[in-house]
């Protein structure tokens, strides 16, 4: 002890004073509530009160700002109540409440956005969707579908059921997945497209089907299957597990494009095969909320997660353009004349404010 004190004092007499620059860097923490569309909006939103409040901090006690929003808030709620998107990953929003969904669909990343390319109403287009699409090693993407498939299950009440779309990128690592966590599968759907983009390198057979696994959450708790509506939607015969339905049309882009936007059609068929009027549906890769348009339409409620504004932006003005009377009504007369939906029982008149098309969900 006195050795090592006599060290130091011989130290300080020896050398010379260094002089040091010290960084100090204070941040200033104060969250507050803005109602925005973006992050992006936010921030300037508060960036906008700072200067309205005529806040000047002085060097001594301000170095830096840092804005951080939580992002893990309600993004929009319709006026009804019926339709709420989330705004952020969907696994960390999932772990912020507790709550039993009726069904779910997921469409999650494929990650098939590798640079390749297709053919699209007769150009040669890219075929990648975004950063989250970008190709992964087979172990992360087995660990990422164990995630999200995880946290779901946890979503759902007992008797509920899944879907998930994909193609042969994903779906095994979807269904072995599904088997880890003790789903049971119940169906895989073949979608087989009546009207497929041709295969323009000629080296391969032309891609026109994508697969829908249908799994229910318990090995033991029985489903809900609407057995009898789908026959009859199937001219009285068995509806079997491959559906011939087209691709995305046109007249569902009327509010953006999103690359990777699933047909009406394809979600009003399963919603209607696995849920009741009423029920409570979770999209956790929402993307342009299809599943919550077309759960709408079915007077089911809706809950989709989604990271980016974009396509936010998209789901929201989806479902402010069908609280449009008129275009509700040319969206189901699309569904019932492609035989997605039965027709209505009354009769229509167009111009009626009156008008319920004959099924009580639509009240
Ligand atoms: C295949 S798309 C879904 C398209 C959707 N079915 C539709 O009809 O528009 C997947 C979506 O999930 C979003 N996404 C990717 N990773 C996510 C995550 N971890 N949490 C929430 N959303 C995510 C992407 O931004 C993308 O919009």
């Amino acid at each position: 002890m006195i050795y090592s004190l006599l060290i130091n004092i011989l130290i300080v007499l020896l050398c010379p004073g260094m002089r040091y620059n010290v960084t100090i860097q204070e941040t200033l923490a104060k969250t507050v509530q803005v109602e925005a569309v973006s992050m992006h909006d936010a921030k300037m939103a508060v960036s906008q009160l700072y200067r309205d409040s005529n806040i000047i901090l002085s060097a001594e006690d301000y170095i830096d700002t840092e804005i951080t929003v939580d992002y893990n808030r309600s993004y929009y709620k319709s006026p009804t109540g019926d339709f709420t998107l989330i705004q952020g990953d969907c696994v960390e929003t999932l772990s912020k409440f507790k709550f039993g969904f009726d069904m779910v669909f997921a469409d999650p990343p494929y990650f098939l956005s590798g640079g390749g390319i297709s053919c699209q109403s007769g150009k040669v287009v890219c075929v990648d969707k975004g950063e989250w699409d970008k190709p992964t090693t087979p172990e992360e993407m087995d660990a990422f579908n164990l995630r999200w498939l995880s946290s779901v299950r946890d979503h759902m009440k007992e008797n509920a059921t899944i879907w998930i779309s994909g193609t042969h990128h994903n779906i095994f690592s979807v269904q072995q997945q599904l088997l880890k966590l003790g789903f049971k599968i119940l169906n895989v759907i073949t979608w087989a497209k009546t009207n497929p983009p041709p295969n323009i390198s000629c080296r391969y057979f032309t891609y026109s089907t994508e697969f829908i696994i249908w799994a229910r959450k318990s090995q033991k708790v029985a489903h809900y299957f609407n057995y009898d509506l789908m026959k009859q939607l199937n001219e009285d015969k068995q509806m079997t597990d491959v559906w011939r339905l087209p691709a995305i049309a046109q007249w569902e882009k009327s509010c953006g494009k999103h690359p990777t936007q699933k047909p009406l059609g394809v979600l009003a068929r399963l919603i209607q095969a696995s849920s009741e009027p009423g029920a409570w549906i979770l999209d956790p890769f929402s993307g342009s909320a299809t599943t919550g348009i077309a759960a709408n339409l079915l007077g089911r409620r809706y809950l989709g997660l989604e990271i980016e504004d974009e396509f936010l932006a998209m789901s929201k003005a989806r479902r402010k353009e069908i609280e449009n009377h008129q275009v509700r009504t040319d969206y189901l007369e699309r569904l019932v004349k492609a035989k997605i939906i039965l027709p209505p029982d009354n009769v229509f008149v167009a111009d009626s404010s009156e008008y319920m098309y004959g099924v009580p969900w639509l009240l």
